[in-house]
């Protein structure tokens, strides 16, 4: 074997896995050990910022738990979870894009019928959200799965206020009707920003970038014969579009939100007048 000098670590070390069994874990180890030795070679890294680096990431991982993924937000703010996503969705057009699951779809959404609030404690800005489910030939897909969650007026999910918020506020799991449409009664989001009061947070604040990720609804549509899109549909006049901290913005999910003042409407609907209307049709593609 190679003895290890700086000029031919990275090499080295590569060599050192030339015997994995599974050929996938052999590129992904050799290509990982030249990428870091460059990165290692590349900012001439000292042995205090080595030092602080191991500290730093074990301190990322003793914040994680049940319902902290300290790791994933680690992920979330350096882009990594956003280039995973894009590479395995990949598109071509054909179909709504994906973006970031996120951390707040941790409980199961609760069965809703169309039409139904999911605003359980009335507050915020009145929305109708409704679209329609199609395959990429336009046809309707009947039946489809509409599972959607939100934050509130106030950026926050349900289960960040336990006992503020009522259970499952803001979720729900509707079923298309016959043509693929879909329609609920819910409330504006507004922008929040992520978990910062840990490591995360403290990249965020020495790097003099924000924790804000701009106003959105979740969704995962899913059809049967038809590829599932995870996704967001994000408010068109929300702040931070352009700089959401984990990078999950795309240009063809951004929908403007405008305000309906149309009191026969708003009756017909449910919903108190003015309110605003969300109207997001989502395309999937079909399973090769
Ligand atoms: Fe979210």
């Amino acid at each position: 074997m190679e003895l290890f000098s700086e000029e031919r670590s990275a090499e080295v070390v590569a060599a050192s896995f030339v015997d994995t069994p599974d050929p996938r874990l052999n590129q992904l180890m050799t290509a990982l050990t030249r990428h870091l030795h460059a990165f290692v070679k590349e900012v001439e890294l000292t042995e205090d910022e080595w030092a602080f680096a191991v500290d730093y990431l074990t301190r990322t991982g003793q914040l994680c738990d049940d319902v902290r993924q300290e790791f994933i937000l680690l992920s979330d703010v350096l882009g990594v979870s956003m280039l995973v996503e894009t590479i395995n969705h990949r598109t071509g057009g054909a179909s709504t894009e994906s973006t970031v699951l996120g951390p707040f779809h941790m409980v199961q959404s609760p069965p809703r019928a169309l039409g139904d609030t999911i605003a359980l404690d009335g507050k915020g800005e009145p929305c109708l959200v409704s679209g329609q489910v199609t395959g990429p030939d336009g046809e309707p897909l009947p039946g489809a799965l509409v599972d959607v969650w939100q934050a509130n007026e106030e950026g926050f999910y349900d289960v960040q206020q336990p006992g503020i918020q009522p259970e499952n506020n803001l979720r729900a799991l509707f079923t298309a009707d016959e043509q693929g449409r879909f329609w609920f009664r819910s409330i504006v989001p507004r922008y929040y920003p992520i978990p910062d009061d840990g490591p995360v947070g403290q990249l965020l604040a020495a790097t003099a970038r924000h924790a804000y990720r701009p106003a959105h609804l979740h969704f995962i549509v899913t059809a049967p014969g038809y590829r599932p899109v995870t996704t967001h549909v994000f408010v068109a006049d929300s702040p931070y579009l352009d700089s959401d901290a984990v990078f999950g913005v795309k240009e063809s999910l951004v929908r403007d939100v405008p305000e309906v003042d149309d009191p026969a409407r708003a009756a017909e609907v449910g919903l108190p007048n003015p309110f605003r209307t969300l109207t997001f049709d989502l395309t999937l593609r079909r399973l090769e």
